[in-house]
């Protein structure tokens, strides 16, 4: 079974065939909402809104470990985080679908590790690689079943919002190798990491950057929900397809 953790645009799954709705604790809080058991094209995920059902949750105060510890506890074989995210590289505009394989990290007081308290022994995962290769390859696959483009590989700069970028924010990230900016990945990525959890992002750009393209002057908010609007039934179209079993790519 798979989880899908659906951002801005995606706070509901039209096509799954709910089965029910399950209100979890953990032992970090609850989650952003109640977790939404069901079907799609007959095969079981977990749906969950990260910004909750009714998108009242900004970034920052998102619940990450109770979110992931809540598809961990239900079981889940791999994540599908669904992103929203201003594009940075010159060939990434609006209406583009990337799957991210890498992360900068830049935000900064969120509580990002399950690994701490007094009596915990100082534990440090391995993040070389942040996003799994076959859950990656599983949605690069269901994109193509459907005939739907990606830009394949884009290294994803995680910022702390709630504001947008400046300008001169973005030309620095770019300047990191960042080809993407959003505000969600992390800690959700390593969470999921720390857990052995297999966890992918699916980025939709919805803009592009500060200073760029047509946010030369400011970014239109009103053409981030137009774009997401446009966008989000190729989303959907691809993690459908995605959650159908290949041999070989994840159980
Ligand atoms: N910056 C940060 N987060 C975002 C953006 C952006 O331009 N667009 C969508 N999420």
């Amino acid at each position: 079974m798979l989880a899908i953790v659906g951002g801005s645009g995606l706070t509901s799954f039209a096509e799954l065939e709910v089965a029910r709705r399950e209100v979890v604790r953990t032992p970090y809080g609850e989650p952003s909402g109640p977790l939404t058991f069901g079907q799609l094209q007959g095969h079981p995920v977990v749906f969950l809104p990260r910004h909750g059902h009714g998108h009242t949750i900004p970034p920052h105060d998102i619940n990450y470990r109770a979110n992931v510890w809540a598809l961990k506890e239900a079981g889940v074989l791999g994540v599908v985080a669904i992103v929203s995210v201003g594009g940075i590289r010159a060939d990434i505009d609006p209406g583009a679908i990337v799957l991210i394989d890498q992360v900068i990290d830049y935000t900064w007081g969120r509580v990002s590790t399950y690994f701490d308290g007094p009596d915990r022994p100082v534990t440090h995962i391995d993040f070389t690689v942040p996003f799994d290769r076959l859950l990656r390859l599983r949605l690069k696959n269901a994109a193509a079943s459907v005939g739907e483009p990606i830009i394949d590989g884009a290294c994803y700069a995680c910022t702390q919002g709630p504001r947008l970028e400046t300008a001169a924010e973005i030309d620095r990230l770019e300047r990191d190798g960042a080809a993407v900016v959003g505000m969600t990945v992390m800690p959700e990525a390593c969470l999921a990491r720390e857990l052995d959890l297999p966890y992918a992002g699916l980025a939709v750009v919805v803009n592009h950057a500060a200073g760029r393209g047509d946010s030369q002057l400011a970014i239109s908010t009103s053409e981030i929900a137009r774009t997401l609007e446009n966008t989000m039934q190729r989303v959907r179209s691809i993690v459908m397809a995605s959650v159908v079993p290949e041999k070989g790519v994840l159980p």
